[in-house]
């Protein structure tokens, strides 16, 4: 395959993708009867928990007269706006009290909404679902709301457990340039040089695999790149030879499994819209690879962050480029994973518009090559 077109980078705002879950905080962020803001897809949200713990996402503005609510008081059931003390049921958004009404008012206020979204907790992360901008119930000819997603573990014995990890950094770029810089296999020998990773001299030709699978492609089962060092290290750990398997799931999700015999660590990386020129990057790991003694542990969190560090730097410096310019080129096999989320997302669009299965843009098996 041989091609170098020039690929127009979508309208962000236009072209966020709705009816998907996305992490807006993590867990931990999220404490007592405290209300934190946030954003998502340029929504502006409330979050909190009721007394039970559960999490609830409201969208930040009240239907009165738009002040924020999250500058107002919760009560463990109910938000008030502290504008004109309006309250509203922190979980569906319906309006509960207006004060200012008299006893023989005939208004109803139940009929009032805020904006709400579908709320749950998974992985460390709590999690919208982004049914569309103005937080309107689902109509119920919509598909159902599938479950949050979760990162897939294997605790084979039920015995040994697993240890968890988050990592994450903002990045100022569109959601689309965040993506597609998580599946570029060309810019690691330039961008994550290391001693322990690779470099320029360690540049060569690569053929891997790829297949289409629901929403998304993966890399099919490997072994990993022999010029890694975190693999050799597992390796030798395990004793085992390590396979590794990549998947891209829409509307923003990468996994990578690595397996070796009984040992596994599986991750995820989410690039999640914030606005359309900021996006936020989690990543979250879990693995049963010696849980008593720290290596994953200290890999993830001493070279994870270096990693992550590496990506934003260059994310900030790009953005001062595109500012001029906005196009991008999608250059031959390198870039062909790229290529494939914007087919996925144009498909995805198309489905929704006419109601039809969507059209996946991968057929079936294909091998790509490029050098890195
Ligand atoms: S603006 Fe919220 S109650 Fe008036
Ligand atoms: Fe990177």
């Amino acid at each position: 395959m041989n091609d170098a077109t020039p690929a127009k980078s979508s309208t962000p705002a236009a072209d966020m993708l709705w009816g998907f879950w996305y992490p807006v905080l993590r867990s931990v962020q999220l404490r007592g009867r405290k209300l934190e803001r946030a954003a998502l897809l340029e929504v502006p949200l409330l979050l909190g928990r009721d007394s039970a713990g559960k999490p609830f996402a409201l969208r930040d503005v009240c239907p009165h007269r738009a002040f924020p609510l999250s500058f107002g008081q919760f009560d463990g059931t109910s938000v008030e706006c502290a504008y004109h003390g309006w309250q509203f049921d922190a979980h569906t958004g319906q309006c509960r009290h207006i004060p200012s009404l008299t006893a023989d008012s005939k208004l109803k206020c139940e009929r009032i909404s805020a904006g709400s979204f579908p709320c749950e907790e998974r992985d460390g992360y709590i999690w919208a679902f982004m049914t569309n901008p103005e937080g309107r119930a689902p109509a119920s000819t919509d598909a159902a709301i599938p479950p949050a997603p979760k990162l897939p573990t294997f605790d084979i014995d039920h015995k040994t457990g697993y240890k968890i990890a988050h990592l994450w950094a903002d990045l100022p770029c569109s959601v689309d340039h965040g993506i597609i810089g998580l599946m570029d296999p060309a810019h690691g020998p330039f961008v994550h040089q290391a001693w322990w990773w690779h470099s320029r001299r360690s540049i060569r030709e690569k053929a891997k695999q790829f297949e289409p699978i629901p929403n998304g492609f993966r890399m099919s089962p490997h072994a990993p790149s022999a010029n890694s060092a975190p693999y050799k290290i597992l390796k030798l750990i395990t004793g085992e030879p390590a396979t590794t398997t990549i998947d891209f799931v829409l509307p923003n999700q990468r996994f990578e499994q690595i397996r070796a015999g009984r040992y596994w660590l599986s991750s995820r990386t989410t690039v999640t819209p914030i606005r359309r020129d900021l996006c936020r990057l989690d990543f979250v790991a879990a693995w049963n690879i010696l849980p008593w003694f720290p290596i994953v542990s200290f890999i993830l969190h001493v070279l994870g962050p270096r990693f992550i560090r590496q990506d934003t730097k260059v994310i900030e410096k790009q953005a001062l480029g595109l500012k001029y310019e906005d196009r991008m080129m999608l250059v031959d096999d390198a870039d062909r994973q790229a290529r494939w989320y914007f087919e996925l997302k144009a498909a995805y669009l198309e489905s929704k518009r006419t109601g039809e299965p969507m059209r996946h843009p991968v057929t079936g098996p294909v091998t790509l090559q490029w050098r890195s």
